[in-house]
C-alpha cells in the first residue's frame, strides 16, 4: 500500500487478472457444511478460502460476561500459517487477527438482534485457508451466510467488499497484489436493504470525490454479492425440501 512500488497493477488498460476496474472476482458460496456447528458457510472468492462456524445463542461462559439485556457477540478471525506463500509463516492470533476478529464483530453487533437472546453469546469463527486479498470482506461476507444458516435472527443481510485505487484507477474487490501494492484500499461492509454502512477502514489517500465514487461502487458490487449469498441460502434450502420430500 503506498502507490510507491514498481508493481504496475493497470497494463493495456487491463487488471492483473485481466479485470475490469468494477468487475468482482469469482465468489462461489455453500452453507450448512460443517454438520456440528449450529451454522456454517464456505466461500471461495478468488483465491481467498473461508470458513465459517457459528454456535449459538447458547449459555455465556464465563458466566459473569453474560449481559442481562442482550447475547454477547464473540467473534474469531484466523488465518492458517498455511493460508498464503510469503508474510504468515505462524499460527495464534496476531495484532492483525485481533483487530479483523474486533471489526468483523462490530458489525454483527449492528445487524444482529441480540436483544431477543439475553444473557447468552453467539459465536462466529472464521478460518482463513487460503489468502489472497479482501479477507475480512470475504469472512464478514461468509459470516453473515453462516448466521442466517444458524437461524439467528438479523436486521439485514451483510455483505462486503474492499474497493480501492491503483494504477490511478478506482477498482472494486482489490486483489493481494493490488492490495499490497496499491495507492488505497478501502474495506466496507454494507446492509443489504437499507444500505447502511456497518464498516468503513482506509489504507492510503483519496480525494473527497474518489471516495464518493468508491462508495458507489462498493455499493453496486454489495448487491451483486448479495444476491451470490441469497442463492447459495436458496439453494441449501431448496435441497433440504428436497430430501424431506424424498422422505
Ligand atoms: O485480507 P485483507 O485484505 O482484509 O487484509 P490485509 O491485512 O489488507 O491483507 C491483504 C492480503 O495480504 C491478505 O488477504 C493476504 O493475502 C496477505 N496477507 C498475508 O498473506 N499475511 C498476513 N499476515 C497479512 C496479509
Amino acid at each position: 500500500m503506498g502507490g510507491t512500488s514498481d508493481v504496475k497493477l493497470i497494463v493495456d488498460g487491463k487488471r492483473l487478472d485481466e479485470r475490469t476496474v468494477d468487475e468482482l472476482r469469482k465468489i462461489r458460496i455453500q452453507t450448512g457444511i460443517v454438520p456440528e456447528a449450529d451454522g456454517s458457510a464456505f466461500i471461495e472468492w478468488g483465491g481467498n478460502k473461508i470458513i465459517c462456524g457459528v454456535y449459538g445463542p447458547r449459555e455465556c461462559i464465563p458466566k459473569h460476561a453474560a449481559n442481562p439485556y442482550r447475547a454477547v457477540i464473540k467473534c474469531r478471525y484466523m488465518m492458517s500459517p498455511f493460508a498464503s506463500l510469503e508474510e504468515h509463516g505462524r499460527s495464534g492470533p496476531s495484532r492483525r487477527s485481533t483487530e479483523l476478529s474486533k471489526v468483523i464483530r462490530e458489525v454483527f453487533e449492528n445487524v444482529v438482534l441480540a436483544k431477543e437472546f439475553p444473557n447468552t453469546q453467539i459465536e462466529l469463527y472464521m478460518d482463513v485457508l487460503q489468502a489472497d486479498g479482501g479477507t475480512r470482506t470475504a469472512s464478514i461476507t461468509v459470516a453473515a451466510v453462516a448466521l442466517a444458516n444458524a437461524g439467528i435472527p438479523m436486521k439485514d443481510m451483510v455483505s462486503a467488499v474492499a474497493v480501492g485505487k491503483g494504477g490511478d484507477e478506482l477498482m472494486v474487490d482489490l486483489g493481494k497484489l493490488e492490495d499490497n501494492f496499491g495507492q488505497s484500499d478501502v474495506p466496507l461492509a454494507f446492509s443489504a436493504k437499507d444500505k447502511k454502512l456497518l464498516l468503513v477502514q482506509m489504507d492510503g489517500l483519496l480525494t473527497r470525490d474518489e471516495i464518493a465514487k468508491i462508495l458507489e461502487m462498493a455499493e453496486k458490487s454489495s448487491e451483486k454479492i448479495n444476491e451470490i449469498q441469497t442463492n447459495a441460502l436458496k439453494d441449501y434450502y431448496t435441497k433440504e425440501t428436497e430430501e424431506e420430500f424424498k422422505l
